[in-house]
């Protein structure tokens, strides 16, 4: 089995090691040794340490490596919309089987690459695209397809979570914690990727995709990402018996007229630590799956980083390889249920908002009539003052809120109105709460 590879950064070099390290046992369980035949990089000069491989297969043009007759197998481990798009549907078209951690080319245009793959009757395979070593593409794919998903529920982002676990943990500042993210090899080329969540948006629709038969892209997913998160959210979260996470949640759901929609979103939120995302640090990962018969699935491991990303890369690599060897294909991409995507107002969520307030006689009435002029019912209320700690007449009060569950819309008019009010001085911050406390 012959193998170009495209890309020889973190992930790219640390699938050459594994494979080379493992090239016997690979062999056997392939039925077939593999070879890799190119490389493909932008600066062919570049130091990239010990890499057991001969100097002369790397080239500075992918697009002559996937051409090539005695190419086999694509691996494409560079990242980005194009040239990537159009190295992969050269490459699929011609036959050849695809195997990429290119999570947001597959939220972006993952159907021309499913249908580029049907037509030359190769394989597409993803696994390190989401959620990095944790097997979860093939058990959603393939082992859940006799039961119905409900629901998706995870952390998928290594940097984000790292970041924030170390903001909570050890009080350490934002880019302090993203320029270790960045120097452990987590954070994608451009770490606005990671920090603004278009990473996990890009995950949660491939996960969506998968679990609700249905195509579902980047656009479709509500995206908030962790950089207004600060330090007074993550002490008030604390307060509260809970942390800050950012979650990629994706739902089937009803919509008005009965018919089956799916709603996708990616959010930090506030949880409780007695929830099992709770405990899941640094850069690892973890995802609930429900689903009618199996109940609740829990996937967990690490999330980022080149050696596990290449586990997951070169696991896609053999099952391809067994496929072309036997002469057959993985089964096409499932899109049939084609559910509606619905709207984040639509979502069903509860929000904690921190206001800073005049503390006088009939200020709390009043912001309890607005949560209640939007249908909007309080489940908490905890008041102190603002600064010294003592509340008084006339002086600020810090006002935090956390309400029941309601439709998003709803609580957004609700925060919008009460930024109008006159005993509100202004709204310190908003967090979407998740899970049961
Ligand atoms: P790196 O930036 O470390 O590596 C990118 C590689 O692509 C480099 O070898 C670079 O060449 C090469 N490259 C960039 N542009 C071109 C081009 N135009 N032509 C040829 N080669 C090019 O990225 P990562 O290894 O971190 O990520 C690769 C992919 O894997 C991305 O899609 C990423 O989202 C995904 N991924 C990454 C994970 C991680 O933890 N890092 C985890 C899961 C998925 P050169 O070396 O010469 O600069
Ligand atoms: N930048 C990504 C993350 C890499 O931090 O999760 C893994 O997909």
């Amino acid at each position: 089995m012959r193998v170009a590879l495209l890309g020889c950064g973190t992930v790219g070099s640390e699938v050459v090691r594994l494979l080379h390290s493992q090239s016997a046992d690979l062999a056997a369980r392939i039925g077939a040794p593999l070879e890799i035949a190119g490389i493909a990089v932008r600066r062919i000069g570049r130091d990239r340490g010990e890499l057991p491989v001969d100097p002369a297969v790397f080239t500075a043009d992918p697009f002559d490596l996937v051409k090539r007759d005695d190419i086999d197998v694509v691996v494409e481990c560079v990242g980005g919309i194009e040239p990537a798009r159009s190295w992969l549907v050269e490459a699929l078209r011609a036959g050849k089987s695809v195997v990429t951690a290119n999570k947001a080319l597959l939220a972006e245009d993952g159907g021309t690459l499913h249908d580029a793959a049907a037509q030359g009757g190769g394989d597409l395979y993803y696994e390190a695209a989401v959620a990095g070593a944790i097997p979860l593409l093939r058990p959603l794919r393939e082992s859940l397809h006799g039961d119905r998903v409900t629901q998706v529920t995870g952390i998928v982002n290594g940097t984000t979570n790292f970041i924030l676990s170390a903001m909570g943990a050890t009080g350490a500042g934002f880019a302090e914690a993203l320029a270790e993210a960045t120097d452990l090899g987590y954070a994608e080329a451009d770490p606005t990727a990671d920090v603004e969540g278009f990473d996990a948006a890009a995950k949660a629709a491939i996960l969506a995709s998968l679990a609700f038969h249905t195509r579902v892209g980047a656009a479709d997913v509500h995206r908030e990402g962790i950089t207004e998160v600060t330090a007074a959210d993550v002490a008030s979260a604390k307060a509260m018996g809970c942390t800050i996470k950012l979650l990629c949640i994706a739902a089937r759901g009803t919509a008005a007229d009965g018919g089956e929609t799916v709603s996708v979103r990616v959010h930090p939120a506030m949880i409780p630590l007695s929830h099992p995302l709770a405990s899941v640090g640094d850069a690892f990962n973890a995802v609930f799956v429900e689903a009618e018969a199996a109940g609740q699935l829990m996937f967990y491991g690490p999330g980022a980083g080149g050696a596990p990303t290449a586990s997951a890369v070169l696991g896609d690599v053999v099952a391809v390889s067994r496929n072309r060897l036997a002469g057959v294909r993985a089964a096409s991409e499932s899109a049939y249920a084609d559910l509606a995507v619905r709207p984040m107002g639509e979502a069903l969520t509860r929000y904690h908002i921190s206001l800073d307030v005049t503390d006088r006689p009939g200020v709390l009435a009043a912001v309890a009539g607005v949560f209640a002029e939007h249908g909007v019912s309080i489940a908490t209320v905890r008041q102190g003052a603002a600064g010294s700690g003592v509340a008084g007449r006339d002086e600020d009060a810090d006002l935090v809120i956390v309400t029941h569950v309601a439709p998003d819309a709803a609580l957004a008019a609700t925060v919008q109105a009460l930024r109008g009010l006159d005993a509100v001085r202004s709204v310190a911050s908003v967090l979407r709460v998740e899970g049961s406390a």
